[in-house]
C-alpha cells in the first residue's frame, strides 16, 4: 500500500522580493512500511519536502496524497487531524518544552488529541520505555544529554502510535556514537511497522535505510 504519494510537487517561496525555487517536480511514492532515506546538501530542500510531506506547509503546484487523501483539498482543520493520526515528527533540535519533564513533554502531544488524562499517562510511560527512558521520565530536558533528549522527542512521536515517522536530520546534533544509537531506534520502530522517512545529509545513515532519494537543488537527482 502506498502512504505517501508525491506528483510534481514543486515550491516557491517569495521572499525579501524574490522569489525562491525550492523543490521543482518531485515525484515519489513510499510504501506502508518502508525506511527511506532522504538525503542532499544544506539548502537542498529536504526540510521543504518533510513540511510538505508533513503537511505542515502546502506545496506551490502539484498533488500530494497521504494515506489517498489530496491534502491539497482538506482545510486546516481536517489537515491537522489528517497530521495528529498518521505522522509523528522529530527534528533536529528535540523541540522538547524546556520547563516540563520527559513525560510531561510527550503527553502534552496526546493532550492535544483530546487523550484523557490518565491514558495518557500510560502511553506516555510505555513511550518513555520503548526508547530506553523509561528510568527517567521526571527529568527536564537541561538534565538529559542530547541523545537523551532525542529519545524523549521520538518517544513524544510515537506516543499516539502514528503510521509514518518524519525525522528532520534527528542525528545532525549529536556526536556520531550517539547518532548511531538514534537511528537504531527508528529503524527497530520500522522494524515493528512503523513507516520511517529520514532526512539526513549523512551518506553512511542513508545507507541504512531501504531506500534513498537524493535531492540536488530541489530537483531529485
Ligand atoms: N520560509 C522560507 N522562506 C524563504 N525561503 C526559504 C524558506 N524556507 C526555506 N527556504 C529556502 O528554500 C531552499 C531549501 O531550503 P530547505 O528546504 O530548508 O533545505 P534543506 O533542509 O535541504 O537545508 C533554500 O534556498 C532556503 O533558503
Ligand atoms: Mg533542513
Amino acid at each position: 500500500m502506498i502512504i505517501m504519494r508525491l506528483e510534481n510537487i514543486g515550491k516557491t517561496y517569495a521572499a525579501a522580493g524574490r522569489r525562491i525555487i525550492a523543490l521543482r517536480n518531485v515525484c515519489m511514492s513510499v510504501e506502508a512500511g518502508e525506511c527511506i532515506a532522504i538525503t542532499g546538501g544544506s539548502g537542498s530542500g529536504k526540510s521543504t519536502l518533510m513540511n510538505i510531506m508533513g503537511c505542515l506547509d502546502v506545496q506551490s503546484c502539484g498533488e500530494y496524497y497521504l494515506c489517498e487523501e489530496n491534502i491539497k483539498c482538506k482545510n486546516d482543520r481536517e489537515k491537522s487531524l489528517i497530521r495528529s493520526k498518521t505522522i509523528g515528527f522529530v527534528f533536529q533540535s528535540f523541540n522538547l518544552l524546556p520547563s516540563l519533564t520527559a513525560l510531561e513533554n510527550v503527553e502534552l502531544a496526546l493532550s492535544y488529541q483530546g487523550v484523557g488524562r490518565r491514558q495518557r499517562k500510560e502511553r506516555a510511560r510505555e513511550a518513555l520505555y520503548v526508547v530506553g527512558m523509561g528510568d527517567r521520565e521526571g527529568h527536564r530536558p537541561y538534565q538529559l544529554s542530547g541523545g537523551q533528549q532525542q529519545r524523549v522527542a521520538i518517544a513524544r512521536a510515537i506516543a499516539q502510535d502514528p503510521s509514518v515517522i518524519l525525522a528532520d536530520e534527528p542525528t545532525g546534533n549529536l556526536d556520531p556514537a550517539t547518532g548511531g544509537e538514534i537511528v537504531s531506534i527508528l529503524s527497530t520502530l520500522n522494524r515493528k511497522g512503523k513507516t520511517v522517512v529520514l532526512i539526513t545529509h549523512d551518506m553512511r545513515i542513508a545507507y541504512k535505510a531501504d531506500r534513498m532519494i537524493s535531492i540536488k537543488n530541489g530537483e531529485m537527482a
